[in-house]
């Protein structure tokens, strides 16, 4: 059990960042605006160590009206100001932007509903998720579908919320569909190349996303795809017993190999050459989901990338942190797909991250009722695949990260400046670029995402100090 400790690194910070959140919550009922840290329209944030594009500073961040107007460098400020909030050697860093979080409302709200999902978000220094169009009932695949999930996410959200639409068959041909939901303020589109198990999210192929790409090339967005093709051979050992103990976590990790990611990585290079520069669908972008194979699906996604395909990959917490060796029999909690791999894999991705070759990270938190988990059976094969995580993925990134010297900059361009730019969240990447800290309230580039906002001061005070 000592894995599903997530060496929540330290535990004070952790400590720290709870009360942080809670009293945004209490400030926020006292606040005039709602959404503001302190019952005052000005103010600051003192840190030794802020992170900025320029490098960590010792200074303040200056709130006004809820926006980040400016940071200044210690020597400038101190002193001079009255309301200030001093975090003394406390990492302050942009918030986290989650590009692949399942909240499951409507439909299956009991796996994980917009309150728990964003206030968990939250908790862990998130301060804005784009939710997948799947595993809410109906999905998100028209803009019918997207009005439900917006009427229930308007209903109770504690961090910014966006949204992908699904690229399905049934919508795949049809630019009308796909454009209506795309001008509905979708920030792209997500499809699975294998069953997604979810019955009214049925899988694409590489026609389908050819065809979304075409569109999606208009609206310079990108298509995020689940990239494993089941392969005949092998698929029967899921639904057979042949294949071992079904307690055995290596029974289920043989059920799902990196073939399967590099077949899916291959058929999609023959669509993403159409994204280069002059191509049929230039403009539009692929990104592959939770990549796992640190191996020759990666080798892949490089050479398409050195060939100018506009691809991007990331990986999840959950792969860098655990392996398939020390994975307990019957622990269907670790069971996600693709699957966490052995620790030779593992360091090949920690590589991968650390040579900028994976771009960024997310956590695919994918909950559900405990029953459907099965953990007293403990059988994977049978249990729902989805690891509950949004919560830990900074303390686990930093605390797994350690062992190769990452540092507080990469930690920003992983969690937060390229998922802004894959989320299309134009407005927070300006200002990355200008003070690494971002408003919102400046020209929200979806229709209701003005509407989803809990605060308009998208920052997050973290939540963790040096070892
Ligand atoms: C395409 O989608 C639109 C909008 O959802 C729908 O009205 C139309 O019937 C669809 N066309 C086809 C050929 O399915
Ligand atoms: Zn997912």
């Amino acid at each position: 059990m000592d894995l599903l400790h997530w060496k929540l690194f330290p535990l004070l910070a952790l400590l720290a960042s709870f009360l942080f959140f809670f009293y945004i919550q209490d400030s926020s009922k006292s606040s005039q605006s709602g959404c503001s840290l302190f019952p005052h329209s000005h103010y600051w944030i003192a840190s030794k160590r802020i992170v900025t594009p320029q490098g960590i500073i010792s200074g303040a961040v200056e709130i006004k009206g809820g926006s980040i107007v400016s940071i200044v460098k210690n020597k400038d400020w101190s002193g001079k100001f009255k309301q200030v909030v001093d975090y003394g050697n406390a990492v302050v860093m942009p918030g986290l932007i989650d590009v692949h979080a399942h909240l499951d409302d409507p439909g299956r709200a009991e796996w994980e509903g917009f309150p728990s999902g964003t206030k968990a978000a939250a908790a862990g220094g998130i301060t804005t998720l784009i939710d997948m169009p799947l595993n809410n009932f109906p999905s998100t695949v028209s803009t019918e579908t997207l009005k439900l999930k917006i009427e229930a996410a308007e209903k109770s959200i504690y961090v910014d919320v966006g949204f992908w639409g699904g690229l399905v068959p049934e919508n795949a041909f049809n630019a009308t569909a796909l454009e209506a939901l795309l001008d509905a303020g979708v920030h792209g589109l997500k499809s699975f190349m294998c069953p997604s198990g979810i019955n009214d999210f049925p899988m694409t192929d590489a026609r389908h996303i050819k065809a979304g790409l075409s569109v999606l090339a208009k609206y310079k967005r990108p298509l995020l795809v689940h990239s494993e093709i089941q392969s005949v051979v092998e698929s029967h050992l899921e639904t057979e017993d042949g294949g071992g103990d079904p307690r055995s976590y290596s029974t289920y990790l043989k059920t799902r190999p990196p073939s399967w990611e590099e077949a899916a990585v291959r058929e999609l290079l023959t669509v993403t050459k159409d994204t280069r520069s002059g191509g049929p669908a230039e403009g539009a972008h692929l990104h592959v989901v939770h990549l796992s194979d640190a191996s020759s699906s990666l080798d892949l996604i490089k050479e398409a990338k050195r060939r100018g395909d506009s691809i991007t990959v990331e990986t999840c917490p959950h792969y860098l942190a655990f392996s398939a060796e020390e994975i307990p029999d019957g622990d269907t909690r670790f069971k996600c797909a693709p699957p966490i791999r052995d620790a030779a894999n593992k360091e090949k991705l920690w590589n991968a991250l650390m040579e900028g070759d994976i771009d960024m990270l997310s956590s695919d938190h994918s909950p559900t009722v405990p029953e459907l988990k099965l953990l007293n059976d403990g059988n994977f094969l049978k249990a729902w695949g989805g690891i509950s995580s949004i919560q830990f993925v900074l303390p686990v990134t930093w605390s797994y990260g350690q062992k190769y010297g990452i540092t507080l900059e990469q930690l920003v361009s992983w969690w937060s400046e390229r998922p802004a730019k894959l989320a299309g969240q134009h407005s927070k990447v300006k200002f990355l670029k200008l003070s690494f800290y971002i408003c919102i309230s400046i020209n929200p580039p979806s229709p209701f995402s003005g509407a989803l906002r809990m605060n308009n001061l998208e920052m997050t005070t973290t939540l963790f100090r040096e070892p």
